[in-house]
């Protein structure tokens, strides 16, 4: 039986906010893969970045989601790019229902603008076209992994996670 609810997608998708209204309506604990990452390197991830490249950075953040996985019963918010390692979701899926947000380029780039230099691969003189560019090549792996899929443009954190859960009533081999 599966327990963990385990919410991938691109930046500024609401992975983060809709995992802490989760995490508060199923009483369970929110794991964040980019706060374990920022434990382990003792590093911000600007910071890991800038010393180590995102090579570095992808080998913390598999080890960030073995830990992760490992546990039970919680909801793990991961960064956007913990699909582009195979081993990672075959890890998460092992233990947790994937669920995968969604929204379009506009909308990431509008959310992922508040946190100016939170994010290095948005670090760039235009936003737009490498938010379209990850995306499209992201994409096939996005799908892949997704047990659940979720458009969250248009809708308000507490509408996506209402959504989350009702799915997960009718997920067989999960344990809500
Ligand atoms: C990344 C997404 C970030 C963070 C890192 C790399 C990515 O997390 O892990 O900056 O490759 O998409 P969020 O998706 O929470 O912004």
């Amino acid at each position: 039986m599966k327990s963990n609810v385990v919410l991938i997608g691109f930046m500024g998708t609401g992975k983060t906010a809709v995992g802490q209204v989760l995490a508060r309506w199923l009483h369970r604990p929110l794991i964040e893969v980019d706060v374990l990452v920022v434990k382990m390197a003792d590093k911000s991830i600007p910071d890991i970045f800038r010393d180590g490249g995102e090579i570095y950075f992808r080998e913390l953040e598999i080890a960030a989601v073995k830990q992760a996985a490992a546990g039970e019963k919680q909801v793990v918010a991961c960064g956007g790019g913990v699909v582009l390692n195979t081993i990672n979701i075959e890890r998460l899926r092992g233990t947790g229902v994937i669920i995968n947000l969604t929204a379009a380029p506009q909308v990431i780039l509008k959310r992922t603008a508040v946190a100016g230099g939170a994010r290095p691969l948005l670090n760039v003189a235009q936003p737009l076209a490498r938010i379209n560019e990850l995306k499209k090549f992201r994409q096939p792996f996005y799908d892949w992994a997704a047990d659940i899929t979720v458009n969250t443009s248009k809708l308000s954190i507490e509408t996506v996670a209402g959504k989350i859960i009702d799915r997960l009533k009718n997920y067989a081999g999960f344990n809500l």
